[in-house]
């Protein structure tokens, strides 16, 4: 029986705290277990921001080894780096041929970006989500698993994949995208979004005692606060955390135990910090031996782009015949 396959992508510079693992990757290695599945370094699109070239190959292999530590390893699901596989760049072009100037400038991240970057707002910025059309068209992936803010580009591809069956005949399926179902992590602030750039996260290889330090300060009942709510640990960033790292029957004690008040708001983050370490020390313990062997963690993408060189090449040779190159 052929498995659907899945792909998705993440930026070298977006991984590495608890949000990303619990929204993304945690949701990924489930994937795995059903789907043929394509997973992806997007180095090619992070290169539309600003970055430093010397660290920039040095950041691909800590994503790579982080994923592999979470559990997507080579015998799971395919693991490479976007520009691996030469293919990507290739098919871009052809869509960039298809796309309207009007439906890149409609992108709300392309406006976004291009505001928090005034000073480099390159090509790239604008048809990053044609790129994106591409990683995902050039293995005809049928489902797209990606967070809310990826919904427009998702939309764009199956326009785009559309264009591209009307223009030359059949040839791309329309993807779907697939949310993940987790709820939202605020930040250690308990008020914006976890994010490494408002550095109030906590990372997956953050050291046990950083990571207990981080919990210990971190807000707790800001919605609470915010929404004049009388207490109701639903309300708080850290019960939602509490729900990614713990077993049912405890969230449910702690829930009763948070509202009469038997316990405060230090024990709860205590039964956290214990829960949150059994899940990622073992990661944690991966991710150090990976460390030391950088080679290993190189193999693994080449081989990864080995097997989806192949994919690429025969509809890369597809869309050449079709689109009139050969
Ligand atoms: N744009 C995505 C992000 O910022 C990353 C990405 C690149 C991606 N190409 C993709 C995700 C293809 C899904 C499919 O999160």
């Amino acid at each position: 029986m052929n498995k659907k396959r899945i792909l998705s992508g993440i930026q070298p510079t977006g991984i590495a705290h608890i949000g990303n693992y619990v929204g993304a990757i945690k949701n990924w290695v489930y994937l795995t277990e059903r789907y043929d599945c394509l997973f992806f370094i997007a180095d090619l699109h992070a290169m539309t921001i600003e970055y430093e070239p010397a660290e920039y190959l040095q950041g691909i292999i800590n994503t790579a080894r982080t994923l592999i530590a979470c559990g997507l390893t080579p015998e799971r699901c395919t693991l490479f780096a976007q520009s691996h596989v030469p293919g990507h760049t290739d098919l871009a072009w052809i869509f960039n041929c298809l796309t309207p100037l009007g439906d890149l400038e409609r992108m709300t991240q392309f406006k976004d970006k291009s505001d928090q970057h005034r000073e480099n707002i390159n090509a790239g910025l604008l048809t990053y989500p044609i790129l994106q059309a591409a990683d995902i068209l050039l293995y005809k992936a049928e489902v797209v698993p990606v967070g809310e803010d990826q919904v427009q580009h998702i939309e764009l591809t199956r326009r785009t994949a559309r264009r591209f069956n009307n223009r030359y005949g059949e040839t791309f399926p329309e993807p779907k995208w697939e949310l993940s179902v987790t709820p939202r992590i605020l930040g250690l602030d308990g008020q914006a979004k976890m994010s490494k750039s408002l550095n109030n996260y906590i990372g997956i290889l953050d050291p046990p005692e950083i990571i207990w330090e981080k919990l210990r300060t971190a807000a707790t009942d800001t919605q609470r606060v915010r929404k004049k709510d009388p207490g109701d640990p639903d309300l708080c960033n850290l019960f939602t955390i509490h729900k990614a790292f713990s077993a049912p029957d405890l969230l449910l004690d702690i829930a009763r135990q948070c509202k009469s008040a038997e316990i405060g708001c230090i024990e709860c983050k205590k039964m956290l910090y214990e829960n949150m370490m059994q899940e990622l020390a073992p990661i944690q313990a991966r991710a150090a031996d990976l460390e030391k062997k950088p080679d290993e963690v190189m193999a693994v993408l080449k081989t990864g782009a080995g097997r989806c060189e192949k994919i690429a090449v025969a509809v890369m040779e597809e869309v050449r015949k079709k689109a009139g190159l050969r």
